[in-house]
């Protein structure tokens, strides 16, 4: 048997092992690489006799490519192999049913806070924030707030410190005041937030939700403020008309000042708003004081304007149907998931809150 059949033969025998990549690229190498026993027949074309020479080169030549071909199917064979096996184990079952997973709801003061910045800001209203814990002159003092004032006594306000300097804000109106020191008037703005008053029972919590309106510009008057009200409130409650009356009233920071209640009625043991002759006190405004203008530099003869205060639980109360304003912090599961709102973008796999 010729050199180039035994070579062939070997390696046949050879492919039809078991191999892997790695042996399989020994055995290019020892075919083909630079000393490879195909590579070294090649070599020795030269030295054999012309009449023996072509028969020899066709030989070797037809030899070369079966055997390339046979190496080139054995790494496909192999390769293909490794990929089954690699699919058989990393296969993702899809019958598997998914994990839980417990989504949030919103809180209703929360989502009552998102619809009144919304209902303010479709008439040019802008939203600004302060710190809860407060300084004693932006909470009382800047607001012409007396130091006799019962508002300022320990029962009513939370202080952090002996000398009365710091304090948990007890209303949103010293964010008038770093507004108004902050920027140069114009000023149309809301200021949702948490306020403190020592006080709880069913209707008070010593955390509780205010926010505040105001409205600083030339001109701005009484009329500008009742239109506003009157704008807000028929688009909180989602209704057409409304009864609203303004009662007078006091407050350091505004002159004049009044109260604000809205008519309603019960009906089916629901309140109805906007009905009725049953009244409900749900804010206080009045036209800001102007001690309150020349503490923060504001030119009263130039700029005048009103502010309001609103107490936000109440009003999601009213809305939501809710009747216990503790319930708004006790943080109970079942009771969020009942009065919650879901957020936008409710996943299409929810399946509740399974807790
Ligand atoms: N800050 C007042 C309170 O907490 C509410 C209030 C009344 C705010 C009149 C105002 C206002 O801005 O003008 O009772």
């Amino acid at each position: 048997m010729s050199d180039i059949k035994k070579i062939k033969d070997e390696f046949f025998l050879k492919l039809k092992e078991d191999l892997n990549l790695n042996q399989i690229n020994e055995i290019k190498n020892d075919l083909f690489g630079k000393n490879g026993l195909v590579s070294s027949q090649f070599k020795k074309l030269g030295s054999v006799a012309e009449e023996e020479r072509k028969k020899f080169a066709s030989e070797l030549n037809t030899v070369k490519d079966e055997l390339q071909n046979k190496l080139v199917k054995k790494i496909q064979e192999i390769e293909s192999k490794e990929i089954n096996q690699k699919l058989e184990k990393e296969k993702l079952d899809i019958t598997l049913p998914e994990r839980p997973f417990f989504k949030g709801k919103i809180h209703p003061v929360s989502q009552a806070i998102d619809e009144i910045s919304s209902i303010f800001s479709e008439i040019g209203f802008s939203v600004e924030e302060g710190p809860d814990i407060e300084n004693e002159y932006n909470n009382f003092t800047a607001l012409n707030t007396p130091d006799n004032h019962p508002a300022r006594d320990m029962h009513d306000t939370f202080y952090l410190d002996n000398k009365k300097e710091l304090l948990l804000r007890t209303h949103t109106s010293p964010v008038q005041i770093r507004t108004m020191l902050k920027e140069k008037p114009p000023f149309k703005i809301i200021a949702p937030g948490r306020t403190y008053r020592s006080d709880s029972d069913q209707t008070h919590a010593p955390m509780f939700h205010q926010v505040e309106g105001l409205h600083i510009d030339k001109n701005i008057n009484m009329g500008h403020l009742k239109g506003c009200l009157d704008y807000f409130i028929k688009e909180f409650f989602e209704i057409d008309k409304i009864k609203m009356r303004f009662r007078p009233s006091h407050f350091p920071f505004t002159e004049p000042s009044a109260e604000v209640d809205i008519g309603y009625e019960i009906k089916d043991g629901k309140i109805v708003i906007g009905e009725g002759d049953k009244w409900l006190e749900i804010l206080g405004c009045g036209m800001v004081h102007p001690n309150v203008l020349k503490n923060v530099k504001i030119d009263t003869k130039k700029y005048q304007g009103y502010a309001f205060g609103i107490g936000i639980d109440r009003l999601a109360m009213l809305k939501y149907g809710i009747n216990d304003l503790r319930a708004f912090f006790d943080c109970d599961y079942r009771w969020l998931n009942h009065f919650g709102f879901d957020p936008l973008d409710v996943p299409t796999n929810y399946r509740g809150l399974s807790r």
